[in-house]
């Protein structure tokens, strides 16, 4: 059997780049070739100093992802398994470290190790065809992306074992009630909702928003002391860029900052 053509696009837009898991005909299941693909990616986006801000999609319609690829799953040893589980858990963890805004655009089934990048991503927009679920526990498995440590952190222990320990499915309208999404839209309006959301990312300074997303994650894994210590070194690291120095001349000239993300 010949190889699949790209599993991974990404698309540039002046400083905002889209990555697309483009496996629709699996409903971008996430094999070895994808999770490296996206691995790689990630690492040059992070690094280009011309990317502002990331998109991760599916291609097609039908789902944005529905987990890691059960083909390749099934033949899997248990050290293989905690292997993948490692390495699917460092590439997500790159997407929350990432010093830059990811965003997820979502739109119908968001399973598995799907649901579980976007737990990773800062910002999830969904339109109201998106399916949210943890269905591993159905199969006799359990999740190994990291949804057991980030899904109580979004939505709480109670939830979060509930949907982790059901395996049931659930809409946009409950994701978003339970806090998961920023935005849900008719699925026609999806793209312009992630428009206009970048839009005001873009139009904020780079470094600020690099600043409070690392400030934020590393934060919830501190005790409060070491939390507030930590957001005051920023705060003064902050200080000193010149983007703040921008902001401030603006601020006293009565006039809008230019943030370029210097
Ligand atoms: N891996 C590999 N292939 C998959 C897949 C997956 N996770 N999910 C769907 N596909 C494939 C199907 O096998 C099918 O391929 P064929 O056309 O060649 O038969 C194609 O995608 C379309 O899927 P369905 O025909 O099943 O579509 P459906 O509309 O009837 O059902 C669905 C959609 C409910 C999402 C169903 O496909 C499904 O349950 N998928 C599996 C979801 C799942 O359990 N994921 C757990 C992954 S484990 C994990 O992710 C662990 C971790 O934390 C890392």
């Amino acid at each position: 059997m010949s190889e699949e053509p790209k599993v991974l696009l990404v698309a540039r837009n002046g400083p905002v780049a889209t990555v697309i898991l483009n496996r629709p005909q699996a409903l971008n299941a996430l094999n070895a070739r994808l999770l490296r693909e996206l691995e790689a990616a990630l690492a040059e986006l992070a690094a280009d100093p011309e990317v502002r801000l990331l998109v991760i999609t599916g291609a097609g319609t039908k789902a944005f992802c529905a987990g890691a690829d059960l083909t390749e799953l099934a033949a899997k040893t248990p050290e293989e398994g905690r292997a993948l589980s490692q390495w699917v858990q460092e590439i997500f963890t790159a997407v929350e470290r990432m010093r830059k805004p990811v965003l997820a655009k979502i739109q119908g089934f968001c399973l598995a190790g799907g649901f579980e990048l976007i737990m990773a991503c800062d910002f999830r927009i969904a339109a109201d065809t998106a399916v949210f679920g943890q269905p591993e526990v159905t199969l006799g498995l359990v999740p190994g992306a990291g949804g057991t440590k980030r899904l109580p952190r979004l939505i709480g222990k109670t939830k979060a074992l509930e949907l982790l320990m059901s395996g049931e499915r659930i809409n946009a309208a409950e994701a978003a009630r339970l806090g998961l999404l920023n935005v849900v839209v008719p699925v026609e309006q999806l793209d312009h909702a992630v428009d206009e959301f970048v839009a005001k990312l873009l139009s904020k300074s780079p470094v600020a928003l690099g600043i409070i997303k690392d400030t934020v994650t590393r934060g919830l894994e501190l005790d409060l002391a070491q939390a507030l210590a930590y957001e005051a070194d920023q705060f003064g690291a902050a200080l000193g860029t010149e983007e703040a120095r921008e902001g401030l001349r603006a601020f006293m000239g009565k006039r809008d900052p230019a943030h370029r993300g210097s």
